[in-house]
Formats: structure tokens, C-alpha cells, sequence
């Protein structure tokens, strides 16, 4: 064996254990008591930390042009922070665009992602751009050939589909073996709302939360449901927000619809008062926290810790899409010099070397079970997108992907000194963690020491997704 870790407490989905974990040739090789090292054996202390498997942050925007800049992280520096919280995988969104097959956009970012050198491992979902012509519907078939399993319909954005491209995409990927994710908020009422606003003048950030509020979120949560039961499919819907839109999820799920929500650390950690003044002793501004969907109210966040704990929400990932603050400075004055509002704030957030260590704090202080958090942050995302034969989990046979977590461990987020992306500020600034990473494994080499990423950029492999179908809420 290469590598084993001794003395500390295995964490899986559904139970916690004192083992030790082999390591050999980036695979875990064995688990068990008072296992006993080789001669050239490297040989870890954990005792009083847990073994956890690396996160699988299945929403992240690395280097995505959007709101007239390009995402603030590129494929290296944000999968060097993902590492430094904690995360081993993460997958990406391709934008297909208009007239391009999906495969071809697939292989255009890939050669980007190439290029920039990530440091984890990665796999993609694809962000459909353009299903007008039987072309383009077909053109997902390549994709799943190639081991990218997961699509993404937005029912907002300019680009986003209508309800009749919705359910063709949906019947189609259930042909082919794949899954289709959702951003689900109502267009059409989000259009009218700003008009209005812009109209009366209203345009500072909290007229994002009005234009985007709970019912345009939740209406296209139970539309898009009803799509997936008329076509018979499944469905996983990314960034899940309002409490309609879980009680819906919960409902099809009790009546056997393999249905799956997604849910991210801002929606659980925050609320949305931070759009009418951010958190000003923090040096935030309500602009900082654009996203889309924005934060909803203290009912929404109950709702989702709740789907957390009884099954309801699968899994946690970040959304991650970093803008810099001269950009989000755009709802002030535009590029142009011209007066700005709510609708030119670039749309995204920080998030991805933070996830981790957020739910995983939660745990600690009782909030949910470690399991319950591992649970969302790698078993269950590996499942769903077709790698749970290689990751999210400890266990023999997968890949050495693995974190040392210290329980004892206190760590305060500050952006210019512990945070390894390329961003100049962070919503999660200041925050408070009860326990912390210590290590990050990437295939049983060390890619974070607890201080600092120590990997090599081009170490992180494509993951090949195997192809999904699910029949029921099966997880
Ligand atoms: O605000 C966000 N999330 N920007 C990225 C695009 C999306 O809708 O996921
Ligand atoms: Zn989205
Ligand atoms: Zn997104
Ligand atoms: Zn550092």
C-alpha cells in the first residue's frame, strides 16, 4: 500500500465506524482495524479527525462568459479552492450555443478546461442552449457516448427553452440514458416584474429578490414536475430555493415520481435581507449577493433544511459562478458609463471552496447528521450522475478521493488570507466554521495540507459518466 491513513472515524452515508483506509495506486484498498503498513508505506495519524470522502460539487460555472464578463475563477484556480474545502470533483457547466451541437460545445470548453489545468478531478453537465432542430436534440446522444449523462434546461434567460422543448428533451434523454437537471423560474412573470420595477424606477438589487421571488421560483418547481410525470421521466431540479417548490418535490416523491432536488449553501445560510442593505460591517453589498434564483425568505430556508433531513433534497452543491466586485459594481453604472439596476448586476456567487466545510459545520453543531452530510455532498450526486463507481464514498474498490476532517478545528473565512480562488471578495466572508478540513486527498495524493493547496495543476482527470435511469425516488 501506498498510503494509510490509521486511527480515525470512517464517515459514509449511513454510518460512522473507527477503521483505518489503504491506499494503493489512488484507490482505497482497505478498510479495517489495526491495519498494518508496508515497508514504503506513508503512514498518517488521524486519530480524533474523520474520514470523509471528497465532496462532489455537482453545479460549478468555471470560466463561464455570462452577464457580458466570463466567470471570475477559470478551470484551475477554481478547482484549487474546491480542493482547499474539501471537494475532489466537481461538475461543470457547457453552454451550448445557438446553432452548435452539444457535443462540439462539450469539446470546446473541455479544450479550455485542458488548458487551464484543473487540479481535481472534473465531468460536465450540459447547459442546453439549443434544442430547436432535431439536429441539436440528437446532437445530446454524442455527449452520452463521450460519458457526459446529465443535461440542463433553463426556463429563464433568453436562451432558455420553452415548455414544448422541455418535455422533447425530457423524452429524449430518457431514451438515451440520461438525466435532465432544471433552473426553474417563470420567465415570462420575471420579464414582466422587471419592466415594472425599471418602470418606477426601482433598481437596486432588491427588485432581483421581487422579480424572482418565491412564486416565480415555486410555479416553475411544480410546472416542471408536471412535465417530467407527463413524460414519464425523471428530473433534477439544481438550486432548489422555496418552500412550494420543496413541498412539490416531496409530494411527487411520496407518490413515487423519481424526482430530485438539489439544494446550495447560500439558500440555507442566508435569506433575502441581504438584497435590501447586503451586510454592510462586512464591507458586503446587497449586489454581492446576485445570483439567480436569489435568496428567498426564513420559510424557504426552514423548508430546505427540512427536505434535508427527511430526504427531500438530495444533494448539496454550490452553483459557483464569481464575479468581481467591479462587475457587480455594474448595477450601479454599466461598462458603458451608463446608469445601471438590478438586471445588468453579473448573476452568480462564490461558493465552491466553502460547501464542504459549511454543511460539514452544520453537523457539528447538531443541525444534521455527518452521515446526512455526506450523504448529500458526495454518495448521493455520485449516484445520480453516474459515478458512484468510482466515487463518493469510502470504500474499497473507489477512488482514493478523501478528506481529513478535524471536528476540533475553528476557522473564520477571510478572502484575502485563507482562501485559495481568484476572487476579491466573498459572501461567505467572516463566516464561522465548527471543525475544518485538515487534508484533501485527489486519488490518494495529497492536494491540500490544511493550510495550502500542495497539488499540481493538469493532475485533475476527466470522470466518465455511465449512463442513468431511474424509476423511482430512490435515494
Ligand atoms: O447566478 C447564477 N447562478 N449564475 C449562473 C447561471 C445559473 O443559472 O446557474
Ligand atoms: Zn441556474
Ligand atoms: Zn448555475
Ligand atoms: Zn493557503
Amino acid at each position: 500500500m501506498d498510503l494509510l491513513i490509521k486511527g480515525g472515524t470512517v464517515v459514509t452515508a449511513t454510518s460512522s465506524f473507527k477503521a483505518d483506509v489503504a491506499v494503493k495506486n489512488g484507490k482505497i484498498s482497505a478498510i479495517g482495524a489495526n491495519l498494518k503498513p508496508e515497508k514504503k508505506t506513508e503512514v498518517v495519524d488521524a486519530k480524533g479527525k474523520m474520514i470523509l470522502p471528497g465532496a462532489i460539487d455537482g453545479h460549478t460555472h468555471l470560466a463561464m462568459p455570462f452577464g457580458g464578463t466570463v466567470a471570475t475563477d477559470d478551470y484551475f484556480t477554481g478547482t484549487r479552492a474546491a480542493a482547499c474545502g474539501g471537494t475532489t470533483t466537481v461538475f461543470d457547466f457547457v453552454l451550448q450555443g445557438v446553432g452548435e451541437t452539444m457535443d462540439a460545445a462539450l469539446e470546446r470548453r473541455d479544450a479550455i478546461c485542458k488548458a487551464d489545468g484543473p487540479a481535481i478531478d472534473y465531468s460536465y453537465h450540459i447547459g442546453v442552449g439549443d434544442v430547436t432542430t432535431p439536429e441539436m436534440l440528437a446532437s445530446m446522444d454524442e455527449c452520452v457516448k463521450r460519458g457526459v449523462t446529465s443535461f440542463k434546461v433553463f426556463m429563464v434567460y433568453d436562451f432558455g427553452v420553452d415548455d414544448g422543448q422541455f418535455f422533447e428533451t425530457l423524452q429524449h434523454a430518457a431514451k438515451i440514458g440520461a438525466l435532465v437537471g432544471v433552473h426553474a423560474e417563470n420567465r415570462d412573470v420575471n420579464n414582466c416584474l422587471i419592466k415594472e420595477y425599471l418602470a418606477e424606477g426601482k433598481t437596486d438589487a432588491w427588485y432581483h429578490y421581487m422579480s424572482k421571488n418565491e412564486a416565480v421560483a415555486g410555479e416553475a418547481d411544480v410546472r416542471a414536475i408536471n412535465l417530467a410525470k407527463m413524460a414519464g421521466t425523471s428530473l433534477y431540479i439544481v438550486h432548489l430555493d422555496n418552500k412550494q417548490g420543496v413541498d412539490a418535490v416531496a409530494q411527487a416523491r411520496e407518490e413515487g415520481y423519481p424526482i430530485f432536488a438539489e439544494t446550495c449553501p447560500q439558500y440555507l445560510a442566508f435569506t433575502k435581507e441581504v438584497y435590501k442593505n447586503g451586510i454592510p460591517e462586512l464591507d458586503l453589498r446587497a449586489r454581492d449577493f446576485v445570483c439567480s434564483p436569489p435568496m428567498k425568505g426564513k420559510e424557504s430556508l426552514e423548508s430546505l433544511w427540512n427536505g434535508i433531513k427527511n430526504g427531500t433534497v438530495s444533494t448539496l452543491a454550490t452553483d459557483h459562478c464569481p464575479f468581481l466586485k467591479s462587475e457587480k459594481d455594474w448595477g450601479i453604472t454599466k461598462k458603458d458609463g451608463t446608469p445601471g439596476n438590478f438586471t445588468t448586476i453579473p448573476n452568480g456567487c462564490a461558493g465552491i471552496e466553502n460547501m464542504y466545510p459549511y454543511i460539514l459545520s452544520e453537523a457539528n453543531k447538531g443541525r444534521i447528521s455527518f452521515e446526512k452530510a455526506v450523504q448529500i455532498s458526495a454518495t448521493n450526486p455520485a449516484k445520480l450522475f453516474g459515478i458512484d463507481y468510482c466515487k463518493g464514498a469510502i470504500e474499497v474498490g473507489l477512488d482514493a478521493d478523501i478528506v481529513i476532517y478535524d471536528p476540533k478545528k475553528e476557522f473564520v473565512v477571510k478572502n484575502a488570507e485563507n482562501q485559495h480562488g481568484a476572487l476579491d471578495h466573498t459572501i461567505w466572508e467572516e463566516s464561522k466554521f465548527k471543525g475544518y478540513p485538515v487534508a484533501t486527498y485527489s486519488r490518494g495524493k495529497l492536494v491540500f495540507d490544511g493550510k495550502d493547496y500542495v497539488g499540481e495543476s493538469g493532475d485533475g482527470q476527466f470522470v466518465k459518466c455511465k449512463k442513468v435511469k431511474f424509476k423511482s425516488p430512490e435515494f
